[in-house]
């Protein structure tokens, strides 16, 4: 079958320009069905004729597209309490800081999860922690605010944690959960971008989560990410990686800490 519209190799690679422009993004040249798919649905939702003016649209100086294009090439998979060893480090962490004030960045949130789950360990830990939650996909981070989620997502959480911090819907929203308000309060979501040299310049976090989005960078994005990083986290502040992440590795900032948690060298 004829695909609805035509999408030629010098469109692809301007795709990859402009992702790997607007977000860091390196997509692998053998994706192109995907780009397809995942970027036609912004065609006839928009009613464009053609990639090149789709493209033509989204390079615009203050195109108003640009979000959605960026928005529509994000993989936003995500769980809570993915990766559960971090979640413990992160509570042992704060139970060796007594009474100090924790705080923590879930950088790349998606649909917030990873910050919630932060909140649940620390929570769970005597602790009332300050968690920022970013994300460069808007839509994501949308999901994030509402704080609502189907039950069967939550169930990885056990009967007990579910009942403590999330409130079960009733009639139209049977089979979703709510975040508890006491949960909620302790995070706030904004969109930043990892690539930005803005964003929480001088706060200081505690803790760091940065997983599974350095995967979509190339080497010398995720070392500028790294050096970011190392600039917002305290000194014996911890960053937490995806599990096929290493690059924190020889970064001078770090050392290693624990089974893809690196430490934040003193200086
Ligand atoms: C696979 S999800 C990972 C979510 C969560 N950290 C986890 O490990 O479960 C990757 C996220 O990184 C975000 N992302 C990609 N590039 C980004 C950038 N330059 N700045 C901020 N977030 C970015 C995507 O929007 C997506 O939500």
């Amino acid at each position: 079958m004829n695909p609805e519209f035509g999408f030629s190799g010098p469109d692809f690679l301007r795709v990859r320009e402009l992702i790997a422009t607007y977000a860091g993004i390196s997509l692998h040249e053998r994706k192109q069905s995907m780009v397809y798919n995942r970027l036609v649905r912004r065609l006839r939702a928009t009613g464009t004729r053609s990639f090149r003016e789709y493209l033509d649209w989204v390079e615009a100086p203050g195109s108003e597209e640009r979000e959605r294009f960026v928005n529509a090439l994000t993989t936003n998979l995500t769980a809570f309490f993915r990766e559960p060893h971090h979640f413990e480090m992160l509570a042992r962490l704060a139970r060796g800081r007594p009474g100090a004030r924790l705080r923590v960045w879930s950088s790349a949130c998606s649909t917030g999860e990873e910050a919630y789950s932060a909140a649940i360990a620390l929570r769970e830990a005597g602790r009332a922690p300050e968690i920022l939650g970013s994300d460069l996909d808007t839509e994501a981070l949308a999901t994030a605010q509402r704080g609502v989620y189907k039950i069967a997502a939550l169930e990885p959480l056990g009967a007990e944690r579910l009942r403590t911090h999330f409130l079960e819907g009733t009639g139209a929203n049977a089979g979703y959960a709510c975040v508890r308000p006491e949960l909620r309060a302790l995070v706030k979501f904004a969109p930043r971008n990892l690539l930005a040299s803005d964003g929480p310049a001088q706060e200081r976090f505690d803790a760091v989560f940065c997983r599974n989005v350095m995967i979509y960078f190339d080497r010398p994005t995720q070392q500028r990410v790294l050096d970011r990083l190392a600039a917002a986290l305290a000194p014996q502040g911890l960053l937490f990686l995806g599990h096929s992440e290493s690059c924190a590795a020889g970064h001078p900032a770090f050392r290693f800490f624990g089974k893809t948690a690196y430490e934040r060298r003193d200086g």
